[in-house]
């Protein structure tokens, strides 16, 4: 395992020791791995995140979301995840796992990584971003073992290394049982705030996923998700349009974060988009 700043950087670690040729990302997927990928000089392909993967011929990588699909919240079945894996074998293509925020699931337990179900065919992307913050610029990556080497004589000859301060920080927060107990109870706040979300915008919009994490993401015509994106930004809220992450897909409707704000903060946005979009 390597310590990295972050999922991008762990990407970047990736990306400089892997073959060439393009890599696909789910369509809506993660702004930030699409620009990474772009930034290291590949070609992005669009996999439409609503369906199984099942070829990536041609491909170099796919960076997937497994556990919690970035943005549209959905949970990547079994059967799909064993169709990705057989996809990625077939095109002797490696498979990104970002598993930015497993740690967040009120309803089961955390989902279990799709590289357990194979080491060679899937690096493991984790993050302190959702867990302690993202401005500590903190992560980690397991690749696959054929090229740890290389990643590993890279980020020596470049110096490149996470600081020392910000692992002992870390490593301080994990011994004295602070990231358990944030997470523990970041778990019981937002177990609570996603289904007050659920209550207050269901009846307006369409539930996209599983409530997990720190947001959900509704469906709803563009025209009606700008009013409402409009309307928040007003009272001082910000909430993503969903087209925003699209890039060949087109779906339309608003990611509603619930992390960053107070319990009267959240009642008062809601309140904005529910008369927006009542
Ligand atoms: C899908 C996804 N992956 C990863 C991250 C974390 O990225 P980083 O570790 O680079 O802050 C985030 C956001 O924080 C995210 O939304």
């Amino acid at each position: 395992m390597l310590v990295t700043n972050g999922t991008t950087d762990a990407l970047r670690h990736v990306l400089a020791a892997l073959a060439p040729g393009d890599v696909a990302v789910e369509d809506p997927g993660y702004r930030a791995a699409v620009e990474t990928i772009r930034g290291a000089g590949r070609r992005v392909h669009d996999l439409p995140a609503t369906e199984p993967v099942t070829d990536l011929a041609g491909l170099a990588a796919a960076y997937l979301t497994p556990a919690h699909q970035h943005p549209l919240g959905r949970v990547m079945p079994a059967p799909d995840r064993l169709a990705a894996l057989a996809a990625a074998r077939d095109a002797d293509a490696l498979l990104l796992e970002d598993d930015y925020d497993s740690e967040f699931r009120y309803d089961v337990a955390p989902v279990p990584a799709l590289a357990t179900l194979d080491r060679d065919r899937v690096a493991y992307l984790g993050t302190a971003s959702k867990s302690v913050a993202p401005s500590l610029r903190l992560g980690w990556l397991v690749p696959p073992p054929r090229l740890l080497a290389a990643i590993d004589e890279r980020r020596r000859v470049t110096h490149d290394a996470t600081p020392w301060p910000v692992q002992r920080a870390f490593v301080a927060l994990l011994r004295e049982g602070y990231v358990d107990k944030v997470v523990r109870t970041a778990r019981r706040v937002y177990a609570e705030r996603a289904p007050r979300v659920v209550a207050a915008l269901a009846p307006y919009a369409e539930l996209a996923g599983t409530p997990a994490g720190m947001y959900s993401t509704w469906l709803l015509p563009e025209a009606a998700a700008r009013r409402a994106r409009d309307a928040a930004a007003r009272a001082g809220f910000r909430v993503n349009l969903l087209s925003d992450y699209c890039r060949s897909a087109r779906l339309t409707g608003l990611v509603v974060g619930f992390g960053g704000v107070s319990d009267a903060e959240l009642d008062a946005a809601l309140a904005v988009l529910v008369g927006a979009l009542r």
